[in-house]
């Protein structure tokens, strides 16, 4: 890969500023300034070092965060709204992040941030049946035959079919009219879980997403704070 487009990609500069950098000799390859910004790098085997810091390059990366309520999950401020990767640090500013699957502005819980389109469209695409868990507090009390009416496929208000879908009830108030459950889905429709529990008069009153695929969200992690994804956990969510 070209030492300036290396560098480039990950934010040290433009092609032009590097020229110069690399000329001024702010840029090491294997402990030798290089001659020009243009030369052919092996980022994995040759150590390089910007102004003495080294420069590990990854293609990818991938970023479990919590995201609290009050963050839009696009990656385009809108209406001067704040975004989930404004929450991101410098160290990340030189990768195009954008969301696998997104929440709404008042759902908190597991945003996947990652420049990996294809991994994106795996975890988002309902055909590869990747379950979002999430755990609603709904107004309205929930029964065995919204467990069974959520796994035969609901058909919401505006005639929208969803995909068989797990309703698990963890608990149920006749006092207050309210429940506690957890729902599994493969698909991420536009407000899905709260328009399938509204098709059978449940309100959403809060939501958060637990776990994509194979990965929960980390206990570690408050509302706002994210962590890079090792190897093995960023494989679970496929698996
Ligand atoms: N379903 C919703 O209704 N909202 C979300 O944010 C995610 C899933």
């Amino acid at each position: 890969m070209r030492l300036d487009k290396l560098l480039g990609n990950m934010g040290y500069g433009s092609r032009k500023e590097l020229r110069t950098l690399v000329k001024k000799g702010l840029v090491t390859v294997d402990g030798v300034v290089p001659k020009s910004s243009d030369i052919n790098v092996d980022p994995e085997k040759q150590v390089i070092l910007f102004n003495g810091d080294r420069v590990t390059y990854k293609p990818y990366v991938y970023l479990m965060m919590n995201k609290p309520q009050g963050v839009i999950s696009a990656t385009e401020d809108s209406r001067g709204q704040r975004c989930a990767v404004d929450l991101v640090g410098e160290e990340f500013s030189m990768y195009d992040l954008s969301p696998a699957g997104r929440l709404d502005i008042d759902t908190e819980g597991f945003l996947l941030l990652t420049n990996d389109g294809a991994f994106i469209h795996d975890v988002i695409s309902p055909k590869k049946h990747v379950v979002k868990e999430y755990y609603a507090c709904l107004e309205g009390v929930a029964t065995e035959e919204d467990v069974k009416a959520f796994a035969d496929g609901l058909i919401l208000a505006d005639g929208t079919e969803c995909m068989e879908a797990e309703l698990v009830i963890v608990g149920t108030d006749t006092d207050t009219n309210t429940s506690e459950v957890v729902v599994k889905i493969c698909e991420g429709k536009f407000h899905q879980v709260k328009r399938m529990t509204l098709s059978r008069g449940l309100k959403v009153t809060y939501l958060k997403r637990m776990a994509i695929g194979g990965l929960r969200l980390g206990t570690d992690l408050e509302a706002g704070e994210y962590r890079e994804l090792t190897l093995e956990e960023k494989e679970s969510i496929l698996r």
